[in-house]
């Protein structure tokens, strides 16, 4: 099959999430000019595009996810002018720059939902979804993914709104014209500048089910991937079109048997999706240890799903949403760290798809070993402790409980330097550090040829340079290992192989005939006492890759 290429497959972008990523104006909060200054880092990194989360005027109950105007940026992060310049300098650097596009939902002080909220008559009224109570108080029994009751009570106009995630976020109506015509106006207005594309956020909540249909067993049922979502979906695609942009859908609640219609080469709302189910495999609260068997399972259905060229994958394990890699599929002890941290690049970043990386994911940051709730800034971590609290679990317990799935753990300032505060700002930053800035620092690795950084670079530059990583097709090997990742990638006669042992124990495994490794170069290991013969014995969290001679 003839290769369709583009250049959102062939790049490796990187997350930032501004306020943690660099301070230059020394408010203890991240801003343009930092990223500006970091974009020799991002080059020589061998990143292509950055997506950028929200820097758009917000009140900040949800870090910028509630935008009160979809048009300024917000002034702790810069101004517009400012922005510019890190398009026009990122361009220069040949890095593209991708916006976070937030359309699920408003802040509530947006001028839109203040109007609306005014009067029932109100010309905005309709832009958000508005209903009455019922005996039991709200219209019905939803739940907001942030916890509580999905509908919040407005004494105004004695009516309820509805908000799928904090009640300061309320839900646009995407059944009325005028908002879709608004939003669309104002996603032509950012591409008009110059913007790359977007990272598409809560996209699959767009549609909500019957006010009249109650939750089921999954309580977010009634707004996730509801039938009818279609018909908007291809409205947006159309503005997308006309364009030569990455899009990628934040999609929860599709499956990868859905996914070639979300992201089919002609017919597809977006170029990729970010998928859940390889995430909610790390979610559970008393899971300690990976499950590689399901996790080898989730991440293969949609390679399988979309392979063929009926669409095109997007790669990631970490997000400002969710904890650190490391801490949830590898492993924090000092003897792990390091090779775990790479084991996960290696295993990402060849998969078929986009790669994207996330802020000092490429230095093996870890987890926050938070000390109590005061140290949390997310909405919902909030929610949920005072939830347990309420319910009777030990202050200690619940604090145990958030360490491990906090979102706050991936929102730390980026390690730059081991000091006070780890070169991310010269004065006390709106969220704790890290202590072990010490051990993990862009500064140090920068200097040590076997950091996780520098395996990043060496895993991205091998990327970079092979078609058959980019365009290739997937092979899962030895799908029931308990312990062991293979997989081949292949280009015509181009042949890849990947082995990673993603467990603290000492594997072994008769490697499929053809991958014998006479026939195979080594191009990248983990692991420096690595010797050829010992090729059916992989150490703990060792990783591979060959290329067939
Ligand atoms: C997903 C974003 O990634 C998350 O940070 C945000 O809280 C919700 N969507 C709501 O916008």
């Amino acid at each position: 099959m003839a290769i369709k290429r583009a250049w959102w497959k062939e790049a490796v972008g990187y997350q930032i999430y501004p306020a943690s990523f660099m301070d230059t104006n020394n408010d203890g909060i991240g801003d343009l000019n930092g990223i500006r200054s970091k974009l020799d880092y991002l080059k020589d990194l061998g990143i292509g595009f950055i997506w950028i989360t929200p820097i758009y005027e917000s009140p900040n109950v949800d870090n910028g996810y509630d935008i009160s105007d979809y048009q300024k940026i917000l002034r702790t992060f810069g101004t517009m002018e400012e922005f510019d310049l890190l398009l026009e300098e990122a361009h220069d650097h040949g890095i593209r720059v991708i916006m976070d596009l937030v359309i699920n939902h408003t802040s509530n002080q947006h001028p839109w939902f203040i109007e609306s909220r005014s009067s029932v008559k109100d010309d905005y009224r309709d832009y958000y979804i508005w209903a009455d109570g019922t005996i039991d108080g709200p219209p019905n029994d939803w739940v907001s993914i942030f916890g509580g009751s999905a509908w919040e009570y407005d004494e105004t106009t004695n009516q309820y709104y509805l908000h799928v995630f904090a009640k300061e976020q309320p839900d646009l109506n995407w059944e009325n014209p005028r908002v879709k015509r608004d939003l669309f106006s104002m996603v032509d207005w950012w591409l008009d500048k110059g913007i790359d594309g977007f990272r598409v956020d809560a996209i699959s909540h767009i549609k909500k089910a019957p006010l009249e249909t109650s939750s089921t067993n999954d309580p977010f049922d009634s707004f996730k991937n509801v039938p009818g979502i279609e018909t908007h979906l291809e409205e947006l695609r159309d503005i997308f079109k006309k364009r030569d942009i990455l899009t990628v859908g934040e999609a929860n609640g599709v499956s990868a048997a859905e996914a070639p219609k979300w992201v089919g080469e002609t017919e597809g709302y977006f170029n990729m999706l970010f998928e859940f189910d390889h995430i909610s495999l790390w979610n559970k609260e008393e899971q300690e240890t990976l499950d590689v068997i399901h996790f080898k399972k989730a991440l293969t259905a949609w390679q399988d799903a979309l392979a063929d060229g009926k669409g095109w994958n997007a790669l990631y394990m970490e997000n400002h949403d969710i904890p650190r890699s490391v801490s949830s599929f590898g492993s924090e002890e000092t003897v792990f760290w390091q090779a775990s941290a790479k084991a996960l690049a290696l295993t990402f970043l060849l998969l078929q798809g986009t790669p994207f990386i996330y802020q000092g994911q490429e230095i093996g940051m870890t987890n926050m070993p938070f000390a109590s709730i005061d140290d949390i800034d997310a909405v919902d971590t909030k929610n949920f402790y005072h939830e347990m609290i309420h319910a009777g679990v030990e202050p200690s317990k619940a604090m145990n409980v958030i360490r491990r799935t906090a979102r706050d753990n991936s929102r730390t300032p980026m390690q730059w330097t081991a000091e006070e505060y780890a070169g991310f700002s010269k004065r006390k930053p709106w969220m704790v550090i890290n202590p072990n800035k010490q051990e993990i620092n862009v500064l140090d690795e920068l200097t040590d040829p076997n950091s996780v950084l520098n395996f990043y670079k060496a895993v991205i530059q091998l990327r970079n340079q092979n078609e058959a990583l980019i365009y290739g097709s997937y092979k899962l090997y030895l799908p029931d290992h308990p312990q062991l990742f293979v997989y081949g990638r292949r280009l015509g006669n181009e042949r890849f192989v990947v082995i990673v042992n993603l467990s603290k124990e000492f594997a072994s495994a008769d490697l499929p005939e053809n991958v014998q490794i006479e026939e195979w170069d080594l191009q990248l290991c983990n692991l420096n006492n690595h010797t050829i013969h010992q090729h059916t014995i992989f150490a703990p969290y060792e990783a591979r890759v060959y290329k067939h001679k």
